[in-house]
């Protein structure tokens, strides 16, 4: 992995789009991903591409086809292009709503009334930590003082070690927090010279793991899933249904798992119920 390319931009001439797409539309199915999932953003892997050909000092799309037919081992590198770390605190702020006054509570009191004292939650495909932080605030701004005895512990995994350690640093640009109430910015963050810094005790709830969810899966089980902008959006339609099984291993029953607004889970009996077709939430029965 160490010869994964950054999104810094470019300097040589950017790949046309056309031949961009007819790329991608080659080698994505190949990674088993999906083409309108990148329509939006394939100018984000462009780059990282056109950053690839110049280091193997290849001058096309079409040598980097060849390249790797004959080097398999490649499509890891392309593999890794094909990321897309886009996120944003409280994205979709009407669905941190719906967690905060419906399934968050509810998951809260089936806990008490099972006798646990703690609620575990999972953000798959965390990026550099938004998700899960904006989870964390959520539950010590506006819960914690309903629940005092229960304890919200987050588990964030992301297949991109940089996204991994930008997150354990959690330090964000203003643009990353634009969503956020302001008194949730003022009270959970410290603005310091490198941006806002997520305050020590809104950390101290959230662990991080490099984990590729085609690979591997957390051993324990959850209360809360959020799977947003990855599996439904990204990989192609059998990945999607044995991601979601494994999610589905790994929740409580009467547990929720969120999707992305907008995405939509695949074809299927898997044993979930809509809690919130509108917000994306699901419930384990
Ligand atoms: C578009 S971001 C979504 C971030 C966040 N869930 C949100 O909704 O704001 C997708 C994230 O999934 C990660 N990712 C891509 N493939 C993955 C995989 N196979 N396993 C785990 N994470 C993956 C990417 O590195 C990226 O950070």
């Amino acid at each position: 992995m160490n010869e994964r390319v950054g999104i810094q931009p470019v300097s040589s001439k950017a790949m046309k789009d056309v031949e961009g797409v007819q790329f991608l539309q080659w080698c994505l199915p190949r990674l088993r991903l999906i083409w309108p999932g990148y329509r939006k953003v394939r100018r984000q892997v462009y780059k990282r591409i056109s950053r690839r050909l110049q280091s193997l000092e290849l001058h096309s799309v079409t040598d980097y086809r060849s390249y790797l037919e004959i080097h398999p081992e490649e499509w890891e590198v392309l593999d890794s292009c094909c990321w897309i770390p886009i996120s944003r605190f409280y994205r979709d702020k009407s669905v941190f709503q719906f967690l905060e006054q419906e399934v968050l509570p509810s998951l809260g009191r089936q806990a008490l009334a099972q006798g646990e004292s703690v609620l575990r939650c999972w953000s798959l495909g965390c990026a550099a930590g938004e998700e899960p932080y904006s989870l964390s605030l959520l539950w010590k701004l506006k819960l914690q003082a309903k629940f005092p005895t229960v304890r919200l512990v987050i588990l964030a995994t992301d297949i991109d070690d940089r996204a991994i350690s930008r997150a354990q640093q959690g330090c964000y640009p203003p643009s990353s927090l634009r969503d956020l109430p302001e008194s949730w910015r003022t009270q959970a963050f410290d603005h310091t010279a490198e941006g806002f810094r997520v305050k020590p005790e809104y950390q101290e709830p959230v662990t991080f793991l490099m984990q590729d969810i085609r690979r591997a899966a957390p051993e324990e089980t959850f209360h809360l899933i959020l799977c947003r902008y990855l599996a439904f959006t990204y990989f192609d339609s059998t990945l999607q249904s044995n991601t979601l099984r494994q999610l589905i291993e790994r929740m409580q029953i009467g547990g929720a798992l969120v999707i992305g607004t907008g995405e939509a889970l695949p074809d299927g009996e898997f044993g979930l119920t809509p809690w919130s077709e509108k917000e994306g939430v699901y419930r384990r029965v």
